[in-house]
């Protein structure tokens, strides 16, 4: 069994990241990052606190709108508008979730295709489904990448997506179908969810739910990636997989921590470099 060790390659992504910054800047470009951030969900902070330190830390100008949870709508699609307007700005990320009273897709949809940099517009999504190069989401692209890193290819294998979610699970059975895979894509209607997950020679969970996958319902020699992202009793992080007792059947694994998380945030600086490149 090996560790997939995002942590690692996350690092080296970033120290290339901060020399394509260095050369753009040298140019006369310094890439921009604006981040979108309604109300008080402490994740949420978290995710965007750790945005803003890398992009700091890779000489990416970033700025992060805060706006309370009673915000109304016109005021975040104004916004939004504005960032499309500004000329420093290459990248545009609304934190999700938003707030019930927001029409999440409605803002998805104002933010500029080229400035997409979580690949969430339907246009993107559809270059995407199409395999045309374009923004593709964070957390799946790291997967991808971490595959590659790995020598590790989808072709022909039987893939198996748990959790079908327009951010994660979806995307992530696009880019396994585009490199030729057998996708099952799994979610809460699954009648036995088991049965699609003991086929997997490439077994990916993101759903939020600890100790999702245990030890029976996982293909001997099976590679799992573990995008879950939970916190126990005692206050630790762990993902979805029961990663101690399922780690011994596996050729290789994800662990939780450092494994597809940093991963995300590697690919948003990765994302946001090459939107100012087509400045
Ligand atoms: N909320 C949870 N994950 C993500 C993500 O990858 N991007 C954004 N924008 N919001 C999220």
């Amino acid at each position: 069994m090996q560790i997939l060790d995002g942590k690692a390659l996350a690092a080296k992504i970033r120290k290339k990241a901060a020399d394509d910054v260095a050369s753009l800047k040298n140019k006369g470009i310094t890439p921009g990052l604006a981040v979108v951030l309604v109300g008080d969900d402490p994740a949420s902070h978290t995710y965007v606190k750790m945005k803003e330190k890398a992009c700091e830390e890779t000489g990416i100008y970033s700025i992060v709108h805060k706006m309370p949870i009673d915000i109304s709508e016109a005021k975040i699609l104004e916004t939004i508008e504005m960032m499309n307007q500004n000329p420093n700005i290459d990248g545009i990320l609304i934190q999700l979730p938003l707030p019930a009273h927001i029409d999440t897709q409605k803002v998805l949809n104002t933010v500029s295709p080229e400035k997409d940099v979580d690949g969430f517009h339907p246009f993107n999504v559809g270059n995407l489904v199409l395999d045309i190069d374009s923004f593709v989401p964070c957390t799946p692209l790291g997967v991808m990448k971490l595959l590659e890193e790995y020598d590790i290819h989808p072709k022909g294998m039987d893939a198996c997506v748990v959790g079908a979610s327009n951010i994660v699970g979806k995307p992530m059975m696009h880019l396994l179908l585009n490199k030729f895979a057998t996708v099952d894509i799994c979610h809460i209607y699954t009648k036995d969810l088991k049965t699609h997950t003991s086929r997997a020679d490439l077994l990916i969970v993101g759903v939020g739910k600890q100790n999702l996958i245990t030890k029976d319902m996982v293909k001997e020699g099976a590679i799992v990636i573990d995008i879950g992202i939970n916190k126990t009793d005692e206050g630790k992080i762990t993902g979805d997989v029961d990663f101690e007792n399922v780690a011994p059947k596996c050729s290789y694994i994800t662990p939780v921590p450092g494994g597809v998380g940093p991963m995300t945030i590697a690919m948003l600086l990765v994302n946001t470099i090459n939107a100012a490149r087509k400045r």
